[in-house]
């Protein structure tokens, strides 16, 4: 088989067969096709397209490219979520203890946060004590008694998409839907799980910028995991503006906690019922309907929340900042953005909100920044809602002068007031099974 064969093919956009896609895969992660090659292919995938039957062969062999989690030590059924990410998204923080409560297993590893968005790695770590590096052994263990472990990456999970991530940004190839759905799958696959819930993101906040997008990519990733044999539902959810009002990494624990204390954003707590729910029906074969009830039963008694304490002792951290959240991280120097004018606030643009954190210090620009676990935002105000003039739109938390001021000024530029109130939209805009 030759790569040049493979171009010459898909330039004129046919159909590559399994076998050209396991060549290119395989051959491409162990250094035998040049870069120059592998770019090509992109980029004319990203011309030409690629159909169902391609994107689950290249999922399947990315995610075979390396290790596959083998989860049989743990003993239940194992369950895992994954959004495509946004800003204030907390929530696997309150989903795996509700779903831990209701049974399943979730044995989960998580990202860190880069650019605008955050992650869930990051937040744990800004609980004092939380270890987010444990051995398979400890992993495991914790799981079987807990039910839930969540920890950073560990071994050699689908390599070939990090080697194909890094070279579609380098050369403008990330946005296509089957190269997005293939990279993100071909990693959930590695990690094991039977079960999947997916939460894919729509809006200025998000990688997809409308519903029409989203709703391929979330097709595409449910046939995805179904054809590779596991259980998959997709929800496209609204991140047109921040989710809940918490943004930065101590912050959003503190927000979690609260959802699972029965405070906090009812829109929040709507889509973590929904996600749990999607898990809860998917693993144990009950009606949607009934495993909603299941997670609202297990959040409102309080079950999901003594669950999260008892993960985050059992995983070394100091679970008392859940409980008083006055306890927990402070920032050094802090700042009320307020209204310039009276009426509505007509938008926010979600991108920047993420930028402003980012800039506060809850955020990494590139890989190897440090962050700061108690920057961030607090929002008062959201898309729709009235404001007078003068009114506090939200509280801006940093480590320094400059960083507010930086921050700050990225925060002002997101917002956008006007006379009338505009349409407001549902959280979740659509579900796919
Ligand atoms: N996240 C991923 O893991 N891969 C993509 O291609 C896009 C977002």
């Amino acid at each position: 088989m030759r790569m040049l064969d493979i171009l010459e093919k898909k330039k004129r956009g046919g159909q590559l067969s399994k076998d050209e896609i396991a060549f290119f895969v395989r051959e491409y992660t162990a250094g035998s096709i040049p870069d120059y090659q592998a770019s090509a292919l992109l980029m004319a995938i990203c011309l030409k397209g690629m159909n169902e039957e391609e994107a689950v062969a290249l999922t399947d062999c990315m995610a075979h490219s390396g290790d596959m989690l083998d989860l049989s030590a743990i003993d239940g059924i194992t369950a895992d979520k994954h959004s495509t990410g946004g800003v204030g998204d907390k929530t696997t923080l309150i989903v795996a203890p509700i779903c831990a409560s209701c049974g399943l297993k979730i044995a989960k590893m998580s990202g860190r946060g880069l650019g605008h968005t955050g992650g869930t790695v990051d937040k744990l770590e800004s609980i004092p004590g939380y270890r987010t590096a444990l051995s398979n052994e400890e992993f495991f263990a914790q799981v079987n008694r807990v039910g839930v472990s969540i920890i950073g990456q560990t071994g050699d999970l689908a390599p070939a998409d990090k080697l194909l991530y890094a070279l579609r940004d380098a050369t403008a190839t990330v946005d296509n839907i089957a190269l997005i759905a293939s990279s993100i799958m071909s990693k959930k696959l590695a990690a094991g799980a039977q079960n999947i819930a997916l939460d894919v993101k729509c809006g200025s906040g998000a990688f997809m910028q409308n519903k029409e997008d989203a709703e391929a990519l979330a097709k595409l990733m449910v046939k995805i995991g179904k054809s590779c044999g596991r259980n998959t539902a997709a929800v496209i959810t609204d991140m047109d503006t921040p989710l809940g009002t918490h943004i930065g990494n101590a912050l959003e624990v503190t927000e979690a906690a609260a959802i699972l204390q029965n405070r906090g954003d009812a829109q929040l707590r709507e889509l973590c019922l929904t996600l749990s729910a999607h898990l809860l029906s998917m693993s144990y074969g009950s009606s949607y309907d009934d495993a909603y009830k299941q997670a609202e039963t297990t959040l409102t008694s309080g079950k999901a929340f003594l669950k999260i304490q008892e993960w985050v002792e059992a995983q070394g951290g100091d679970a008392h900042v859940l409980s008083e959240s006055e306890c927990f991280r402070k920032a050094a120097v802090h700042s009320t953005v307020t209204a310039q004018t009276g009426g509505y606030l007509t938008h926010m643009d979600t991108h920047k909100v993420g930028e402003s954190a980012s800039l506060l210090g809850a955020g990494r620009a590139v890989k190897t920044d440090s962050i700061d676990p108690a920057a961030g935002i607090v929002l008062y105000k959201k898309t729709g809602d009235a404001v007078r003039k003068g009114e506090p739109i939200a509280e801006l938390f940093a480590s320094s002068d400059e960083k507010l001021q930086a921050g700050k000024a990225r925060f002002l530029e997101a917002l956008t007031f006007g006379e009338a109130a505009p349409k407001k939209r549902p959280l979740i805009l659509g579900t796919v099974v």
